[in-house]
């Protein structure tokens, strides 16, 4: 009896433990999925590449206007790294409704482009990272220069007023 006790005391006491982080690891608010990123890849030393980009970016605009991804929105072109993507991009914002339709469209139409896709949190390391996903070759992220916690300063997908030009960083 004593040395069962002996035993099972600390295993008790290490599952309490661990099952009082999980629930007060993070509130329902702070798992809140925003929207969600779609970076496009491409190497913009590469003719043929960067116009395949920009391609599929005027068809990703399309789906825009006719609506099928009404609640996504086009950010300007980089031709240049910038933040902590590696090579040339650009960025589609998508509000949480648009999810089905975007994942659709970018698994079927990326062609030859590396896309990330990652949520949109208070969490941007984590969304950029353990969170984050590829359709075609994964590349490195500079996650450093992110943010642990974004708290009230969320991207929420509203419209970028200079939003279609191209930037070469
Ligand atoms: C996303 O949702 C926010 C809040 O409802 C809205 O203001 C914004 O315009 C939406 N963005 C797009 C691209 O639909
Ligand atoms: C992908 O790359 C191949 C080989 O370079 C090329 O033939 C093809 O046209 C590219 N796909 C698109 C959608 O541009």
């Amino acid at each position: 009896m004593h040395s069962n006790f002996l035993l099972i005391a600390p295993l008790a006491l290490t599952c309490l433990f661990v099952f009082s982080q999980i629930g007060q690891s993070l509130s329902q608010e702070e798992l809140e999925i925003h929207g969600y990123h779609f970076h496009t890849y491409f190497f913009q030393t590469n003719e043929r590449n960067t116009q395949e980009a920009l391609a599929f970016r005027d068809a990703i605009q399309n789906q825009i206007d006719n609506g099928f991804l009404g609640n996504c929105r086009l950010n300007r072109v980089n031709l240049a790294p910038v933040g902590p993507h590696p090579i040339g991009s650009y960025e589609t914002c998508c509000n949480k409704t648009s999810i089905s339709p975007a994942l659709t469209f970018f698994m079927e139409n990326h062609g030859n482009l590396s896309i990330l896709l990652h949520p949109l949190t208070r969490y941007e390391v984590m969304d950029h990272t353990h969170r984050a996903m590829f359709l075609g070759e994964k590349l490195p992220l500079d996650v450093s220069v992110l943010s642990e916690d974004l708290a009230e300063n969320l991207d929420l997908c509203l419209p970028i007023p200079s939003g279609n030009d191209i930037n070469a960083v």
